[in-house]
């Protein structure tokens, strides 16, 4: 593995072995016997907030002998306008890896491409992979796999959680549900590329689910009935409702989610001992109830802490 990009750019070998190792990480920790990333230094380039990505890598790059940087691209001159190309092989000629938070999924393949080192998402404004690889992983943890379970995604469908949901639905044979109104689900392009047979198209009836499968397992049911989503489900998934970088769309946006709301009657309509997950931060009484928050706190906070595992594994893979 040269780059983690995208899940969509992600081969499914290169997902399980993510996985594996991840699960492996969870368990050494604090006494790994390889050190992978010895002698590298390794910069963490970030345009957007970051709580928990930043964290984890910094102390995941640490735990495997590495060391970090942090840079804020405001705070460099890639913030007064150095393209992104020229960044790329300025740094490329001095670390051994870089981990890129921004806008345009475009920028972190430029940097890879420019740079030559290995290059990780840390979220675009299209994908956001590591977060899916310690969603999967707890996934993994807590109900012993994926394939074949019903993930259901209340709320933006539009936004990098879905679309990196859609390819990992794709990739690993099973059924994402994206309830979502009807201005932020997800383009069809990018459906079209996840899961080229169409089974039904959406009508002007607001109810109506549009069906969608790969032919292999994976199928992706788009709806604005958020009832009818969460019916059966094993995961009922939310994320906020305004990403970084959205934030003079907040009024139209409440306005638009304000019943895609992850709650107590909707967790009923699950299947019994369905998981509540949330990537954080969260927006209590927006895309999720406090009460339901706290109830499936335990999941949620594992999603959290396997950030790091995941992308331990996801450094070592790199490294090698
Ligand atoms: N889920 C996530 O990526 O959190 P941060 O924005 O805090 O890194
Ligand atoms: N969709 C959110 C994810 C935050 C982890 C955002 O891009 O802000």
């Amino acid at each position: 593995m040269k780059h983690f990009l995208s899940i969509e750019s992600a081969t499914v070998a290169e997902l399980h072995a993510i996985l594996a190792l991840a699960a492996e990480m969870k368990t050494t920790r604090g006494s790994h016997a390889a050190h992978p990333l010895r002698h590298q230094c390794w910069a963490l380039l970030f345009s957007k907030s970051s709580t928990r990505t930043r964290v984890s890598f910094e102390v995941g790059i640490r735990e495997l002998g590495g060391d970090v940087l942090f840079l804020n691209a405001s705070e460099i001159q890639l913030g007064r306008g150095e393209p992104i190309k020229d960044t790329a092989r300025v740094l490329g000629r001095m670390i051994h890896g870089a981990v890129i938070r921004t806008f345009a999924q475009s920028d972190v393949e430029d940097f890879a491409r420019f740079s030559g080192i290995p290059t990780i998402n840390a979220l675009t404004d299209g994908e956001h992979p590591c977060q899916i690889m310690a969603d999967l992983q707890t996934i993994q943890e807590r109900l012993g796999g994926y394939a074949g379970k019903v993930v259901t995604f209340v709320g933006d469908g539009a936004c990098n959680m879905p679309i990196s949901w859609m390819w990992a639905a794709a990739k690993l044979d099973f059924e994402l549900r994206i309830a979502a109104p009807r201005a932020f689900q997800p383009a069809s392009e990018i459906v079209a590329r996840a899961f080229p047979i169409v089974k039904a198209t959406a009508s002007a009836d607001r109810d109506a689910l549009a069906v969608y499968e790969t032919g292999r397992g994976g199928r992706l049911v788009i709806t604005e009935d958020l009832e009818a989503a969460a019916t059966g489900a094993d995961v009922l998934y939310t994320d906020v409702w305004v990403s970084m970088g959205k934030e003079d769309e907040a009024a139209f946006r409440a306005a638009q989610f304000g019943r895609y709301q992850i709650n107590a009657a909707l967790v009923e309509r699950a299947r019994a001992g369905a998981l509540v997950m949330h990537c954080l931060p969260a927006y209590r009484g927006k895309e999720i109830s406090d009460e339901t928050l706290e109830a499936h706190a335990d999941t949620i906070f594992a999603q959290a802490e396997n950030r790091l595992h995941a992308q331990k594994a996801i450094l070592s893979l790199l490294a090698c």
